[in-house]
């Protein structure tokens, strides 16, 4: 299902799998520097406290969408690059393939492993996640959130000879191996296999993108949903009245009194029907009206 996966290890979490994944591309590499983007888990997470400056150092936060910069760290300092990592941009959509594949070419022309962080995109973009929905083929991959239906899970996967560095780097867990788990992401796999979960989420998500588009549009609110239906990101600018992120909190907090939860990326999963959506979309519009009526925008 999943086009790099030659060879699978398990873990807990997506964190814990996207630092194997490091561990591995430095051994394999012999190379200490990660060029990273998007959030990849809080054991990366280096710009808090609490982090060594030596650690930090060897991380490199990079943008979205633009390949110069990432081709300007290699130029500069290519040799030592191990890996670049990569989570997909929820406000991306349909161009990222050619993003990723920028990044695959960059991987290649400075001998360093391409990482996808399939933690949100695996079997939710495609079964095979973001390498699947835009044949963009890494050399690591993580995957856990909808691999088990809410079972603590995570795999790293991808090349067989880069995986087999485990077998001197050392990546353990006491419960890295725990079978309830795994026993359900064997479950969830078999319906991935056999029903359109994809599909689905493309749907459902297009309705809930199509249907707040609209109603924001009707309220005047300035807002609107952008990227890929399984996964829409809600982003806000400001009204002459109230800035951005006022704006957005409020709106979470109008929908939370209707009984409806979210953030900025609305997740559509296998159990909503047409009627749910439906549903979320008239207490959305609700929200809406009552945040115009305290003249918040419109
Ligand atoms: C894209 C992405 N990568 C990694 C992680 C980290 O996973 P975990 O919280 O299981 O460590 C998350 C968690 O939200 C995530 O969204």
């Amino acid at each position: 299902m999943i086009p790099c996966a030659e060879s699978v290890r398990f873990l807990r979490t997506g964190g814990e799998a996207m630092s194997a994944c490091m561990k591995l591309a430095r051994a394999y590499t012999g190379r200490d520097r990660v060029l990273m983007c998007g959030y990849h888990g809080w054991l990366t997470t280096m710009g808090s406290p609490g982090v060594p400056e030596a650690v930090r150092s060897v991380h490199t936060p990079l943008p979205w969408g633009d390949p110069q910069p990432w081709e300007d760290a290699l130029k500069a300092d290519g040799d030592h690059v191990a890996a670049l990592t990569v989570a997909y941009s929820y406000t991306a959509g349909e161009g990222a393939g050619e993003f990723l594949q920028q990044l695959r070419e960059l991987a290649d022309r400075y001998s360093a492993l391409l990482i996808f962080d399939e933690i949100v995109t695996g079997f939710r973009l495609s079964n095979g996640g973001a390498q699947g929905r835009f044949s963009v083929t890494p050399d690591l991959a993580t995957f856990s959130k909808g691999m088990a239906n809410g079972w603590p899970v995570a795999a790293y996967l991808g090349r067989r000879d880069v995986m087999e560095t485990v077998r001197t780097a050392v990546v353990s867990s006491t419960f890295g191996g725990e079978a309830t788990a795994l026993a359900a992401a064997r479950a969830c796999l078999a319906v991935y296999r056999t029903e359109d979960v994809i599909g689905h989420l493309d749907r459902r998500g297009r309705q809930l993108i199509d249907g707040l588009n609209e109603r924001f549009a009707k309220a005047g609110a300035p807002a609107r949903v952008v990227g890929l239906p399984p996964c829409p990101q809600l982003l806000w600018e400001d009204s002459p009245a109230v800035n951005a992120g006022e704006l957005a909190l409020r709106f979470e907090a109008e929908w939370l009194k209707r009984r409806v939860i979210t953030y900025g990326v609305m997740y559509v999963n296998y159990s909503h029907t047409a009627a749910d959506i439906d549903e979320i979309l008239a207490r959305a519009g609700a929200a809406l009206e009552a945040m115009r009526g305290e003249g918040l925008f419109g």
